[in-house]
């Protein structure tokens, strides 16, 4: 292989990459090449991914309000396991939150216990729209 295609070769894994070989870890790069692909949530009416449910893969930081039937009733709440979280809120996108703890149950990732039930704490009624975000 010719010098001049090593060099090429090497500029396009630095454009690849994104940025300079002294930071970024390939970890992060390959996060973010992938990026479209993440933010799949599972919600469904019932515990343990039963009753109806809708699996689809959300905008990152764009709220989406529950479409009927899963407004204030999803027991499965479950982001696929992927680096962000969602915050599940008692409110429609856009809508004025009185509470100092912002009307979210807090985050949830694919790691969240109650993720397959949340009628453990009681969220199944609550969830009226959600965002989420990368960690
Ligand atoms: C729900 O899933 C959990 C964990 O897999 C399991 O222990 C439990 O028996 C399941 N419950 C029902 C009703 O399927
Ligand atoms: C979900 O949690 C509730 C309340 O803790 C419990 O009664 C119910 O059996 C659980 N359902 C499943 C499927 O695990």
């Amino acid at each position: 292989m010719s010098l001049i295609s090593r060099f090429a070769i090497f500029l396009l894994g630095v454009l690849l990459t994104g940025s300079s070989l002294t930071q970024a870890a390939p970890v992060d790069d390959v996060s973010k090449l992938a990026r479209r692909t993440i933010g799949g949530v599972l919600i469904c009416t019932g515990p343990n991914a039963t009753g109806r449910c809708d699996h689809e893969t959300y905008e990152l930081k764009k709220c989406y309000n529950l479409p009927d039937g899963l407004r204030n009733n999803a027991a499965t709440f479950a982001p696929d396991a992927d680096d962000f979280f969602c915050y599940p809120y008692l409110k429609v996108c856009g809508g004025i939150c009185t509470s100092p703890e912002g009307c979210t149950m807090g985050p949830v990732d694919s790691d969240y216990p109650h993720r397959y039930n949340l009628t453990a704490v009681g969220w199944n009624e609550f969830i009226t729209s959600f965002d989420c975000l990368l960690k």
